[in-house]
């Protein structure tokens, strides 16, 4: 068991470790002359993936955040609409399918029954072809689909999901370029978004030395019973994912916001005992989110920030500051800023003593209704 570890306590760290390679797997041989390949998403792609006009993406849990990320690649990126949905919801709503759309399932496992019963309901529905991104070859999700690009993040063993997130996000990076490129991506945007793509790789390295600093931080969330987490754009769905790794593995009920909607309810649970972490990309929403941090400052609220090193944030009484190791481009944020995330719910767990690897009532992968 200790060995299957490689030497770390539990599956979960280990499978945060993998992350680099991870990464540099499900980005190796899927680029030529500094563009993705669309072979990558099988022999069918070439004559499908002109004619996506939009894309509809359904998924579960962590995958479904990966989803929410991916609608930013899509429309601010290429210029194509993209909707995204919980699957238990998607499969009773009647989704309307305009001409042209991509029905896409994002699933690790690729067993997740609401996620497989979408894809059935979604075959009749009229869509130009359905597609998955799934991290499972023999899966149902894969034989069943018309598209498929592989996450090649190897096995998953802890139940709250870290590396199959992260290349989640590098595959659908990729195959936002694919579709993007028939859209409003141009040769030039491609080939700048690709090399920012393959980068990522040696930022998430860089990004595991901040540990030491997550587990300071875990210090200060041990024995609380709630935490806020806020971010704005594509941060929103990372500071999502960072409250679900929280609440999955410590118990602590964790909520994330977009930072602007802060003063519609949740500035009135602000006080010292609610730890608020906030994710700060040097982005063009920055100074909109530095001053809803100010909101939090001034309730008391002791905020947690982790920022590029570009948006001059710093420490002081009331504001923790960790510092990203570079600076950290649109399209790379979401997948290295999850990493301190993941580092910092790990070990408010084992300070908390909780079963981290197999937290309780959760299931790895969810396959009844
Ligand atoms: C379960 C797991 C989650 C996962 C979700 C979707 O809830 O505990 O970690 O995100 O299922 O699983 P999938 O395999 O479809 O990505």
């Amino acid at each position: 068991d200790a060995a299957d570890k490689g030497g770390y306590r539990h599956y979960m760290l280990k499978e945060i470790f993998e992350q680099p390679k991870a990464l540099g797997d499900t980005l190796s041989e899927r680029f030529a002359h500094g563009r993705p390949l669309e072979a990558v998403l099988g022999p069918d792609a070439a004559e499908l993936l002109p004619q996506v006009r939009g894309v509809h993406i359904v998924a579960c849990g962590t995958s479904y955040h990966a989803g929410l990320v991916a609608r930013y690649y899509l429309e601010q990126g290429g210029g194509v609409p993209c909707t995204v949905e919980v699957a238990s919801e998607y499969r009773y709503r009647d989704p309307v399918v305009p001409p042209g759309t991509l029905f896409l399932a994002i699933s690790q496992s690729g067993e997740t029954a609401d996620t497989l019963a979408a894809l059935r309901f979604a075959r009749g529905s009229g869509y130009v072809a359905t597609a998955a991104i799934c991290n499972v070859p023999e899966s149902s999700l894969v034989r069943e689909s018309d598209l498929v690009l592989m996450t090649r993040a190897g096995p998953e063993i802890g139940v709250a999901s870290t590396k199959a997130f992260t290349t989640q996000l590098a595959a659908l990076g990729l195959f936002g370029m694919l579709v993007a490129r028939h859209n409003r991506l141009d040769a030039r945007m491609e080939k700048l978004y690709a090399r920012q793509l393959l980068h990522v790789p040696a930022q998430v390295e860089k990004t595991l030395q901040l540990e030491s600093a997550m587990i300071k931080w875990a210090e200060w969330f041990a024995d609380k019973h709630h935490a806020l987490f806020l971010g704005r754009g594509p941060s929103f769905p990372v500071a999502l994912e960072g409250a679900l790794k929280l609440k999955e593995i410590s118990y602590i009920h964790a909520e994330a916001y977009p930072a602007g909607e802060l003063k519609h309810g949740p500035l009135a649970l602000v006080d010292a005992d609610m730890p608020v972490v906030a994710v700060a990309p040097n982005n063009r929403l920055i100074e909109k989110l530095k001053s809803n941090l100010q909101e939090v400052r001034a309730r008391g609220g002791q905020l947690f920030v982790l920022a590029d090193p570009d948006t001059g944030i710093r420490s002081e009484p009331g504001i923790e500051v960790v510092t990203m190791p570079e600076h950290i481009e649109a399209l790379q944020a979401p997948l290295v800023y999850t990493v301190p995330l993941q580092l910092l719910a790990y070990h408010v767990a084992v300070a908390r003593g909780t079963d981290v690897d197999q937290p309780r009532n959760l299931a790895k992968s969810v396959t009844v209704e």
